[in-house]
């Protein structure tokens, strides 16, 4: 049975935001106990458990309300959230602290080897991504159309196995695009990591809890800057 006054926070299991995060609660004083393969991890000192996820599902556990708090990156949010007005369903949270890491854009790109001019030379081509919403909204607004590629993974390697013309995809150091021989041609989102809170009632324990880690970490921001 789980304890329904302690916390729960969920933050990416492995991947770009998963180190930052637990430096972030480390840094706040908070010890967390954290075992190989365990999905959760109990803080000794303070009422909080750490739920370790994929970075995909975390905005979703905030939104139905399966933990108190999520970190994650504004892109992953974003997705969620227009893949959830589409189907019609519900997307409430809160954000309560852009952070100061997980920094990064999701840009399109093609093979170095393509001419491009300007954004019409994406007109009609098939473009492989994990974030298909993010994507769409950006091309509809510019008015060009395209045939999507829906990949959850090994997106940098579409155009090569001949699966896609172009790909929209993260970018942090270049360093992906660089190794598959890609050239990023426009920033379709810029992000953030950031700490999300679910809505609905929250009893005042945890309430107290949330904002003693709010302070903390407001406090070890203001350290870093
Ligand atoms: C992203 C993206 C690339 C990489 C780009 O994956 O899919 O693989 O980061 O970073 P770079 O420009 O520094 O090379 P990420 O780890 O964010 O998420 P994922 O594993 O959930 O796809
Ligand atoms: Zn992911
Ligand atoms: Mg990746």
């Amino acid at each position: 049975m789980f304890d329904n006054n302690r916390v729960r926070i969920a933050m990416q299991k492995t991947g770009r935001l998963s180190s930052d995060s637990i430096k972030l609660l480390t840094c706040c004083g908070i010890k967390i106990n954290l075992k190989q393969q365990k999905l959760i991890a109990f803080a000794e000192n303070m009422p909080i458990d750490v739920m370790l996820v994929r970075d995909d599902d975390i905005p979703g556990l905030v939104m139905d309300g399966v933990v108190d708090l999520g970190i994650v990156g504004e892109n992953v949010l974003e997705e969620e959230l227009l893949k959830r007005i589409s189907q019609k369903s519900e997307y409430s949270y809160i954000t309560l602290r852009r952070l100061d890491f997980g920094i990064c854009r999701l840009s399109l790109a093609i093979p170095v080897s393509t001419i491009y001019s300007d954004i019409t030379c994406l007109k009609n081509i098939r473009i492989a991504t994990s974030y298909p919403h993010l994507l769409k909204k950006y091309l509809d607004e510019k008015k060009i159309r395209f045939k999507s590629c829906m990949l959850n993974g090994s997106v940098e390697v579409a155009p090569r196995a001949g699966l896609a013309d172009a790909i929209c995809d993260l970018v942090s150091t270049g360093a992906t695009l660089e190794a598959n021989g890609l050239r990023e041609v426009q920033v379709v989102y810029r992000s953030h990591a950031c700490l999300i809170c679910r809505t609905g009632d929250i009893n005042h324990i945890k309430k107290e809890v949330i904002n003693k880690l709010m302070t903390r970490i407001k406090g070890v921001i203001k350290a870093r800057e």
